[in-house]
């Protein structure tokens, strides 16, 4: 078999078996496939699509590209969160230590910023000395220990998606359902859960931008969650402007503690509450997501979701005192207002543009080798339904450089549409429950 025949095959609209597929993967991962070969491969997949069964066999590749966790000798039940990314979307550090007090264990395996949405392991690594890095060995240690593991992918865990993920990111392959779901899926069954959440995006901040296209997809991770014996549902819920206040590394880490603290956005408060509700269910800790959700509010009321994640930060090596010091994370040294052109009232944010707006002050990659400024950041003053006057702040840009700080004010700027009277109606930020 040859790749470039591959290449060609789905170029033309062919339908691949499964022993082509695992050549691919395994080829690729092993380093015998080039980045080039890949890359045109999934272009021509990301045009072409995926049908069930490819999907099935790359989902399969993907996660047998590595080991499965086994966290047996673990006691009770492993649940995990997985989001398919967003604009300031950083419930993962909220619902992780939730879930981890209430008696559950979370073991999450995450990704770094991908396109225009930030990274659960880009966001840690802003807090000084986390590592992200651990061993197989030293996660279960670490889960042992505080009942949940903050990792990215190692060597052993789904290797492929880990070298694929990042290849896609480079060559705009990544808003496709068949290489969302593999991706995402591979890297969960790998992690050893009994349970998963997932948290679909749907709008302009989303990879999915339409509804149909978000519900699809959950549906397809959902049957591949349940065809592999795992309890799966999926929350569809709003990306039509960013979750929360904060968007940026430092700053969504602060935010995560504002919530953790009893306080924060409505918005995140509500999202993260629910998120672990459902995990609280799904892991047989409560007989409802109703009672999932009133123990989620008693542990961040109780002070022990934030105890469980200053724990963790601890035992990954980092250090927990930008808890009561924010100062301690890195800070952008300067800060300017983006000013409202016009009087009126926020009728839909373009929210993508948000998140290219900050990759372009450095907190986003453009090429897969690329490092991050965990300090700039994107503060929102407005939200979708807010009346806003001319010259008043839309946004506050947190930045270090101002090399290309008004190109990130001229995406800013044209994302916002205002218009004379308040949208009828808001939509609701959870819109609908898959799997249930
Ligand atoms: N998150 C993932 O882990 N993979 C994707 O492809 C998209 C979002």
């Amino acid at each position: 078999m040859r790749a470039v025949d591959l290449i060609r095959k789905k170029r033309d609209s062919g339908e691949h078996s499964r022993e082509e597929i695992g050549f691919l993967i395994s080829g690729y991962t092993r380093g015998e496939i080039p980045d080039y070969q890949m890359a045109a491969w999934l272009m021509a997949a990301w045009i072409r699509g995926l049908n069930r069964s490819e999907l099935a066999s790359l989902t399969e590749s993907m996660l047998y590209s590595g080991e499965v966790l086994d966290l047996s000798r673990i006691p009770g039940k492993k649940v995990d969160k997985h989001s398919t990314g967003g604009v300031g979307d950083k419930t993962s550090l909220i619902l992780a230590p939730i879930v981890a007090a209430g008696g559950l264990t979370v073991p999450m395996i995450s990704g770094r910023g991908l396109g225009h949405t930030g990274g659960t392991l880009d966001k840690l690594e802003s807090i000084p000395g986390f590592n992200v890095n651990l061993s197989l060995e030293e996660f279960r240690n670490v889960l042992r220990d505080c009942g949940l593991g903050l990792i990215g992918q190692t060597a052993e865990i789904a290797p492929a998606d880990k070298k694929i993920y990042a290849l896609r990111d480079a060559t705009s392959t990544v808003e496709n359902i068949g290489l969302i779901c593999a991706s995402i899926m591979s890297k969960k069954l790998a992690e050893g859960i009994d349970a998963l959440v997932l948290d679909v995006k749907t709008g302009s901040g989303a990879f999915m931008k339409r509804e149909e296209d978000s519900i699809r997809l959950a549906e397809l991770m959902v049957e591949t969650g349940k065809r592999m014996g795992k309890k799966v549902v999926a929350l569809i819920t709003d990306m039509n402007q960013p979750l929360g206040r904060m968007a940026g590394h430092s700053n969504e880490v602060i935010e995560c503690t504002e919530v953790l603290n009893g306080g924060g956005p409505a918005d995140l408060r509500e999202l993260s509450l629910e998120l672990s509700a459902w995990m609280f269910f799904l892991g047989e800790r409560t007989k409802s997501v109703d009672e999932g959700r009133v123990l989620a509010q008693s542990l961040i009321a109780s002070g022990h979701a934030m105890e469980r994640f200053r724990h963790c930060i601890r035992v990954q090596g980092g250090d927990d005192h930008f808890v009561e010091k924010p100062q301690l994370l890195p800070r952008a040294r300067s800060r300017l207002d983006v000013l409202s052109s016009a009087s009126g009232f926020i009728s839909a944010t373009n929210c993508e543009q948000f998140g290219i707006a900050l990759a372009t002050l450095g907190g986003g990659r453009e090429k897969k080798e690329d490092t991050i400024d965990h300090a700039v950041g994107l503060e929102f003053h407005k939200r979708i339904g807010d009346r806003v006057e001319k010259r008043e702040p839309l946004v506050t840009i947190h930045y270090n450089s101002g090399a290309k700080l008004a190109e990130a004010q001229r995406l800013i700027v044209a994302s916002y549409e205002i218009g004379e009277v308040a949208p009828s109606e808001r939509l609701p930020l959870i819109r609908r429950i898959i799997g249930a």
